[in-house]
This record gives C-alpha cells, sequence and structure tokens, in this order.
C-alpha cells in the first residue's frame, strides 16, 4: 500500500505562504504560513469561505504550484527539492478530483481513453494492461463496463464524477485532494459518491484531503478538520473536537451556519466576525 512507512504523517505542510499579486497593487497573501499534516489512510476535512486559500494550498500540495516559502514533504521526501523528473513520478502519487465532473473530461474522448490517459501519459504498462486496469476501474467506481464507450456529454453528473475519480485512481495513488469534488452533485447523488469515496478509502487504503465550504458534508467525511480564514489555518482538530467544542470564533459562525441556506446570510455572519475580531485584537 505504501511505499514509506513508519508513523511519519503522509503529508507534512510546515508554515507555506503563497502570495499572488493583488489587483490593486501589492500581494495577496492566498497562503499565510500553514502548517497542517495527515495521516495515511486518514481524511482531513479543509474548510474555509470562498476566496480563503484552500485551493491554492492544494495546488501547492499537488506540485503544481511552487510555495513562496515552507515545505511540503510527502512521504519524508521535501516535494520542493525535487528534481522535475522526480517531482513528476512523485505526481503520480498525489492525485486530484475538481468540482466540475463534466468541465474536467475530455468531450472528445470515450470514457475507457479518459480513464486511461494518466497510464499513457506515465507510459505505464502496454496497451492489453491499460485496457485490463480500465476494467478494473469502471468496477472500482461501480460503473458498468457498457459505459467505457460513452463520451462525457452522455453521463449524468454523478457519473461524471465516478469516471474523474476512476481517472485519479488509475496510476494507484496513496494519497487524493478532493476539491469541492461533490460540491455540483444533487444531494442524492453527493451522498452516493461520498459513499463510494468511503468505500475507496477501506479498500485502498487512500488518504484524502477532502475541501469542502459545507461543513455538513465535511463531517460525514472527515476524520480531522482543519479550518482556514483569509489564508490561515485558523483551527485544526479532530471531527469531534471541532463540532462538539469549536475553538475559534470563525469556526462558530460556520457551525451555526449548517447547512448553508442563504449566502446573503453567511456572507452577513462572516462580516459581522470580521468586525468582531478587529474589536477584540484592537486595545
Ligand atoms: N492564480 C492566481 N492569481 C492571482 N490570485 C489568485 C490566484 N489563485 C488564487 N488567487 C487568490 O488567492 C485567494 C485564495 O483563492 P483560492 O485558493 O482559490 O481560495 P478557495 O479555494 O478557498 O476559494 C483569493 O483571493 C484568490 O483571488
Ligand atoms: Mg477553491
Amino acid at each position: 500500500m505504501t511505499a514509506g512507512g513508519g508513523s511519519r504523517p503522509l503529508l507534512e505542510v510546515d508554515s507555506v505562504v503563497k502570495t499572488f499579486p493583488a489587483p490593486g497593487g501589492g500581494r495577496t497573501r492566498a497562503v499565510d504560513g500553514v502548517s497542517l499534516s495527515i495521516e495515511r489512510a486518514t481524511t482531513v476535512g479543509l474548510v474555509g469561505e470562498s476566496g480563503s486559500g484552500k485551493s491554492t494550498l492544494s495546488r501547492c500540495v499537488l506540485g503544481l504550484q511552487r510555495p513562496d516559502s515552507g515545505t511540503i514533504r510527502f512521504d519524508g521526501v521535501d516535494i520542493g527539492t525535487l528534481p522535475a523528473r522526480e517531482l513528476r513520478r512523485l505526481r503520480s502519487r498525489i492525485q486530484v478530483v475538481f468540482q466540475d465532473p463534466h468541465g474536467s473530461l475530455n468531450r472528445r474522448q470515450t470514457v475507457r481513453d479518459i480513464i486511461a490517459a494518466p497510464m499513457l501519459a506515465h507510459r505505464a504498462g502496454d496497451r492489453a494492461k491499460r485496457a485490463a486496469r480500465v476494467r478494473e476501474l469502471l468496477d472500482l467506481v461501480q460503473l458498468p463496463q457498457r459505459m467505457g464507450e460513452r463520451r462525457p456529454r452522455e453521463l449524468s453528473g454523478g457519473q461524471a464524477q465516478r469516471v474523474a475519480i476512476a481517472r485519479a485512481l488509475a496510476l494507484r495513488p496513496e494519497f487524493v485532494v478532493l476539491d469541492e469534488a461533490v460540491s455540483a452533485l444533487d444531494v442524492s447523488v453527493r451522498a452516493q459518491i461520498l459513499n463510494l469515496l468511503k468505500e475507496l478509502q477501506h479498500e485502498l487504503g487512500l488518504t484524502y484531503l477532502f475541501i469542502s465550504h459545507d461543513l455538513g458534508v465535511v463531517r460525514y467525511m472527515a476524520h480531522q478538520v482543519a479550518v482556514m480564514y483569509h489564508g490561515e489555518l485558523v483551527e485544526h482538530a479532530t471531527r469531534e473536537e471541532l463540532f462538539s467544542a469549536p475553538r475559534h470564533e470563525y469556526t462558530r459562525i460556520l457551525l451555526e451556519a449548517v447547512p448553508v441556506t442563504d449566502p446573503a446570510r453567511q456572507r452577513d455572519r462572516i462580516r459581522r466576525l470580521s468586525s468582531a475580531t478587529t474589536e477584540e485584537t484592537s486595545p
């Protein structure tokens, strides 16, 4: 299941900062000194309002963006110091599923080709081996084999997301980032995909970084929960601790807002928090 082993966390993020040029000049601190570790075969839920830095942090973890400072260790290896070739090999062990199931699939390809694409890119196996692996993956995500001939437009949202998951698992990764992976799905389909992800974690010993703005979903999925607010990690606790005794004011506001039915009301709460924290910190 894992190459490394021992009791060391699979992922160790240490003091990561990532900035971008801000529209009005200066720089936005999208990720502002975040430290976080994830144990093997567990799920860390990462929550926070839109723009709090969740995706930026995940892109750093995926090796798609380089932090300004700080380190990210995967299985004990600092990914910032790896030569391109080894980074590429390491990337096959870390995969991602995004929010928009249709948008992330190539419209011209069949499901079979979409799922086989990472194997082709990494030159894994020959034609027959790849075909066999695609059959296995369709079974794994509980899609009938005949779906392999379909194209993305012929799939429902849930089916398309199963294809995205199959593709993410093609290279037998140990770590999967799920960035709002169920946010675009209807409630009943969402539950099915969450259950599938849980089964896959059990079966394959996967480690997840499960990103969502929806605390209800995170509560269902995550062993540990990390809360981001304006680029900072303001709370990191076990699911039980977080939901029974949230320590940070922003976490309490998020909890109050579950389920978030009215975005305007949530914005209002966040505004209230911003002024509350300003008041608290001013002398
Ligand atoms: N490539 C980029 N260029 C400029 N600003 C960016 C870029 N990516 C993210 N940001 C900014 O960084 C902040 C965090 O964004 P993001 O990580 O997407 O948050 P989240 O995923 O929590 O919604 C936002 O202010 C966003 O506008
Ligand atoms: Mg995001």
